[in-house]
């Protein structure tokens, strides 16, 4: 994950608004339909916003027999010169791993997990000197174990996270936007979990639990979903440039601002 290690995130790949997003897995199942279009233009904002942050971005074709195809963050995980590529913690989502295989591999050497692991990239947040895993209703401890011999052998430390079962992902309540600064949701993780973890930790309410996916990038800027002012305001005062993109087409189907890019330099 190196983009994440040192916030330059100089490429990364994304990957187009699969025609079955209405398909797409969803907490909002049966209340709300999440919308191709929509998404497609709230995913067109994202990929402009890591431009303009410096990013050089590649944008994959949509693979329209997978519904969640665009969040490519999930289908591999970036160990220096490895991509960690998991079995999916959702049945749905094996065979979105492929065409990232291709892309990765001009620069990297692929480990495939072992069958009995399951893990999606969402539970994994980078901070400074180790990476976060969580144990989540998609990433079974035999996954996290997986990943964690590769990050110890690469000179990073582990933890592992318990995600409540209500949570999807680690990603999805959690990240780091810049060294020693964890942003996290209330109401998921508790103090004792990740006080440890770093310097500052910056809550945010449990009403913008959504807010709490950022992406850092270097000099305290860093991009976060519109619409949570209570985060916004908690950034400012905690010294950071913030982008905004508009993220509730995405949110429809369950994906944050990470879920949507897979870094590789
Ligand atoms: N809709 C994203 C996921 O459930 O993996």
């Amino acid at each position: 994950m190196p983009g994440t290690f040192d916030r330059s995130r100089q490429s990364a790949v994304v990957r187009c608004v699969s025609k079955k997003f209405d398909q797409a897995i969803s907490v909002y199942f049966g209340t709300i339909t999440p919308d191709a279009i929509a998404a497609q233009g709230a995913h067109d904002a994202y990929v402009a916003a890591l431009r303009a942050h410096g990013t050089e971005v590649t944008v994959l074709s949509a693979l329209d027999k997978h519904p969640d195809c665009c969040f490519v963050e999930d289908v591999a995980v970036m160990v220096g010169k490895k991509a960690i590529i998991p079995k999916m913690g959702h049945a749905s989502r094996e065979g979105e791993q492929a065409a990232i295989i291709e892309f990765l591999s001009e620069g990297a050497e692929i480990i495939h997990m072992n069958s009995n692991c399951t893990l999606d990239g969402g539970d994994v947040v980078f901070l400074d000197d180790r990476y976060l895993i969580g144990i989540s209703t998609r990433t079974n401890r035999a996954g996290a174990e997986f990943l964690a011999k590769y990050v110890k052998d690469a000179g990073f430390k582990v933890e592992f996270i318990e995600i409540p079962d209500s949570t999807l992902h680690l990603t999805t309540i959690f990240s780091s936007p810049r060294p020693g600064t964890l942003v996290a949701a209330e109401g998921h993780l508790s103090i004792n979990q990740i006080g440890h973890l770093a310097d500052e930790i910056i809550w945010v309410p449990n009403s913008e639990s959504y807010a709490a996916n950022t992406m850092g990038y270097s000099g305290d800027r860093v991009i976060i979903a519109a619409g949570y002012p209570t985060t916004r305001q908690l950034l400012l005062d905690a010294g950071f440039s913030i982008t905004t993109v508009d993220m509730d087409a995405i949110r429809e189907a369950d994906g944050s601002l990470t879920c949507l890019s897979q870094f590789n330099a």
